[in-house]
């Protein structure tokens, strides 16, 4: 008896009529019992499914979805066997295939891959049927009825014993109504007796609810992805606009960011010492990730001649070749002053030992020029540390003059030219370097502006704090000790590392490893960089375990 059927009053009267008051007792108690049972019966599978809802909307890997839609759906109608298809290309492509009877568990996470062709959307494959009409089909014995072409599951029955019967087959709307995906279940079991029974209406109805709602976890769960790919490719879009934009830094962030990884990996894996205790869960380790891809992000906005500038006198070009033109000039100049000298003594009909001391004059103002373009020359070159005596010396040759065309006085060298020929160690002056510098604090200010998930919420403050120093000597905001944030410490190591290996800086060539690891201790020496961190770098060897894993061209994301 159905809900229906016992609240209707005229069939409940009738009985009433012909009964004594004991028969009347009973038959209220049993009308009541029978009510009551399937209302909870109603009640609990409606609150199975919401929380099947609710289960379903946490879980944003498709696969593992997929694999739990089935489940739970065959769990909730006791269905032997279920499949999962998805809309793909104008086809039924199988995600899931489960058949407990055969001990078949196929796609889904951890499931064997499925060899079945996509089923064409045909209307004589019932699932093609039900996702080209959006209706569900509920047959009680596919081996009686002719509605559908049922050869497919035959042949597979006639090659493994079974016997497949009733069969529920269901649409899964997303929320614009669109069938994105099909959830066929096979042979309903008795949940008493274990028979193969039909597909009730009740689970009919119960099913496609379940239906829909997996197809808006799919659909939530293709958005996340596709917003998380989409954002990957801009995160990597912006590096590599970075690293092409010189290409004497080119790979710079890729390099970090392996070697960031690396380094998180290997203190993960530690089991001893001052790190036993520190992990990284998987959504961390992203974060890290993605913090690394945008450790230089602030590097847009640093001027490309700064950024390539090889040479103390390069702006866009390097300016030694103005000062070559300048002494030839001077040197012709001499040549020529001391030629017309020497004609009008002629001319006078001077002396010829006055006309050779003016020839010997000019000889050692043109060697002093010379001598001037050498020494220059190498002043330009940023590998040597200048001592006082050169600077001096560069001093003193700016003060030095000549006439141009125009009979103006001029100075051999400007005063930009001496400032940066001045340039003690590298070949960038203090303001170029301060702009340099910037680039932390704009990486931080761009960062800030994103709203990140609340999984990459650190994001900034990891990938804004790579050049601060553990004596809040660095900077965008010198920061000191423990207000920089771990995973900072430990960019700010790989950072350093990485500019001292990589062999495509112009001013730096690839060093050894042995003086990387005297410059990164020297550095945790001065409390720059992270002590702990630096020795763990040297002693587990991290910069070999990442050349081993992405050099040779292994990056993930090469
Ligand atoms: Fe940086
Ligand atoms: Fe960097």
């Amino acid at each position: 008896m159905d809900i229906e059927s016992a609240s209707n009053k005229t069939e409940i009267s009738d009985t009433l009529r012909f009964s004594n008051d004991e028969n009347l007792n009973t038959l209220l108690k049993s009308v009541v019992g029978e009510v009551t049972a399937h209302a909870e019966r109603l009640f609990e599978q409606i609150k199975k499914l919401s929380d099947i809802g609710r289960a379903l909307s946490g879980v944003y890997d498709l696969n593992t979805l997929l694999e739990m839609i089935v489940d739970q759906a065959r769990n909730f109608t006791n269905a032997d066997a279920g499949t999962l298809y998805i809309v793909e290309e104008n086809t039924l492509r199988f995600k899931i295939v489960q058949n407990d009877s055969l001990k078949i568990r196929m796609g889904g996470k951890d499931g064997e891959s499925i060899p079945f062709a996509p089923v064409e959307l045909n209307e004589s494959n019932v699932s093609a049927y039900v996702a080209l009409k959006g209706v569900s089909v509920n047959i009680p014995d596919v081996y009686n009825t002719d509605l559908f072409d049922f050869t497919g599951p035959k042949k597979f029955d006639q090659s493994t014993g079974y016997r497949s019967q009733s069969m529920l087959v269901v649409p899964m709307r997303d929320h614009y109504g669109d069938v994105i995906g099909v959830l066929q279940l096979l042979n309903a079991t008795n949940f008493t007796t274990g028979d193969v029974t039909t597909f009730s209406q009740d689970y009919e109805s119960l099913t496609e609810s379940l239906a829909s709602q997996a197809a808006v976890s799919i659909t939530n769960a293709k958005l996340i992805s596709n917003m998380a790919e989409l954002f990957e490719a801009f995160v990597k879009v912006m590096a590599t606009a970075i690293d092409e934009k010189s290409p004497v830094t080119g790979g710079h962030i890729r390099r970090v960011a392996d070697l960031t990884l690396t380094m998180a990996d290997v203190i993960h894996n530690t089991k001893e010492g001052p790190y036993k205790d520190i992990t990284f869960t998987q959504d961390q380790i992203y974060e890290l990730r993605i913090a690394a891809y945008m450790h230089d992000i602030g590097k847009v906005t640093s001027p490309v001649e700064i950024v390539e500038k090889a040479k103390k006198l390069q702006t866009i070009f390097d300016r030694i070749q103005y000062i070559r033109l300048r002494m030839t000039y001077i040197s012709q100049k001499i040549r020529l002053d001391g030629q017309n000298a020497q004609i009008e003594l002629l001319k006078n009909g001077s002396d010829p030992k006055k006309i050779n001391d003016l020839e010997k004059e000019t000889q050692v103002k043109l060697k002093e020029v010379t001598e001037i373009r050498e020494f220059i020359n190498k002043c330009n070159e940023p590998g040597e540390f200048l001592d006082d005596d050169v600077i001096d010396r560069l001093k003193e040759i700016s003060q030095m003059t000549y006439t141009d065309d125009e009979g103006i006085q001029q100075p051999f060298l400007t005063e930009d030219e001496l400032l940066n020929l001045s340039i003690r160690r590298g070949s960038i002056t203090e303001t170029e370097r301060k702009k340099m510098q910037d680039h932390a604090a704009v990486t931080l200010k761009m960062l800030k502006q994103i709203p990140f998930t609340k999984k990459l919420k650190n994001i900034p403050d990891f990938a804004g704090a790579h050049h601060e120093f553990i004596n809040g000597k660095g900077y965008p905001l010198g920061l000191k000790g423990d207000e920089i944030p771990f995973e900072g410490k430990l960019m700010a190591v790989t950072d350093i590392a990485e500019a001292l290996t990589a062999s495509d800086r112009p001013y730096k060539k690839a060093m050894p490893l042995e003086t990387v690891y005297r410059i990164l201790r020297s550095m945790a020496e001065k409390e720059e960089l992270d002590n702990t961190l630096v020795e763990l770098f040297i002693e587990k060897e991290v910069y070999k375990i990442y050349q081993q894993k992405y050099e040779n061209g292994n990056s993930k994301d090469n």
